[in-house]
This record gives C-alpha cells, structure tokens and sequence, in this order.
C-alpha cells in the first residue's frame, strides 16, 4: 500500500519503478479513500496502542495504492525494500530503502507491507474481494 503522503507527495511512480526494479510484478491495484471503520478493522490489532486515533485520522486523510505484488518471498523481499517502520530512522540505517526516500517518522512513512504470508492472504483478502463491500469509499477509478 502506498499511504496518504506517498500518493499527495507523488512519489507513486519512484515507488513503481523501485517496484519492478527490484523483480516484483503488480497483479493488481486500486486506488481509495478508506473511511474510518475500514481503517479501524485494518488495524485492529493495534488499537490499544496510544497512537491508533492518529493512526486513523491520517489514514483517513487521502487516498491510499493499493496494490498485489508478486515475486518469489515477495512478503520478506518488499518488508526489506520498505525499509524499517519509524522513516526518520530508515533513512539513517537503511537509506535506499523506500520509507528513507519518502516517509517522515512512523506515521507518515508512505508505504505498508503485509508481515507475513497469512497477513498478506488476509489484507488482499480485505481490499479485494470485496469483503468489505460499504466500508470503503472509491475515490477514483480503478487504474
Ligand atoms: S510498532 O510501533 O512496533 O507497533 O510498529 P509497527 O508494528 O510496525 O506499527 C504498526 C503500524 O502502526 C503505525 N505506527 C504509528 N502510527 C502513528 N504514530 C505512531 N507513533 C506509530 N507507530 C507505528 C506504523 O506505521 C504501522 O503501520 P503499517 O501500515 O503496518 O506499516
């Protein structure tokens, strides 16, 4: 996923072109405005953390990517290319990583990795099919 700062900084085709440098195919990808619930489902498990309102009001704040990538340890391969949560910190440890080029801190750090295969399995199960049909709000045309 390409957060709020990603799409509204335009760093969507950087981010592409890192993508399918770095050997991943995009399956597929929509464009949408999450709405509050839909985010608050998204991150449930975190919702006693004391940044999860913030959390939701940023998420809530534009349009999030939302893409399928593909390749052989796509879920370890893209957690390493994103980068470490916090991007202030990205960018001093790992800084080719995408959070360094375009995040700020561990809010606004411009993309989300699925952390494990289920976690991938459930999160395109979430976004794409439809299984949260009036809980999100297209924004735009799907690309
Ligand atoms: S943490 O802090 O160890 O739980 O980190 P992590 O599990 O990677 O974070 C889970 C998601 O919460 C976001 N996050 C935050 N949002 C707002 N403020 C603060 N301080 C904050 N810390 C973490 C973080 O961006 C993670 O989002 P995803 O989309 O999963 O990367």
């Amino acid at each position: 996923m390409i957060k709020p700062d990603g799409l509204s900084g335009n760093y969507t085709d950087r981010i592409k072109n890192l993508i399918s440098d770095s050997g991943f195919t995009i399956c597929k990808e929509r464009i949408i405005q999450l709405d509050e619930e839909s985010v608050m489902s998204f991150y449930a498990e975190h919702s006693s953390r004391s940044f999860f309102g913030s959390l939701v009001k940023y998420m809530t704040s534009g349009p999030v990517l939302l893409m399928i990538l593909e390749k052989e340890n796509a879920v370890a391969d893209w957690r390493a290319l994103i980068g470490p949560t916090d991007a202030s910190k990205a960018k001093v440890t790992h800084p080719h990583s995408i959070r360094a080029l375009c995040g700020l801190d561990s809010e606004k750090n411009c993309v989300h990795g699925s952390d494990s295969p289920q976690s991938a399995q459930r999160e395109i199960s979430f976004f794409f099919e439809e299984k949260i049909s009036g809980r999100i709000v297209p924004k735009h045309d799907e690309l």
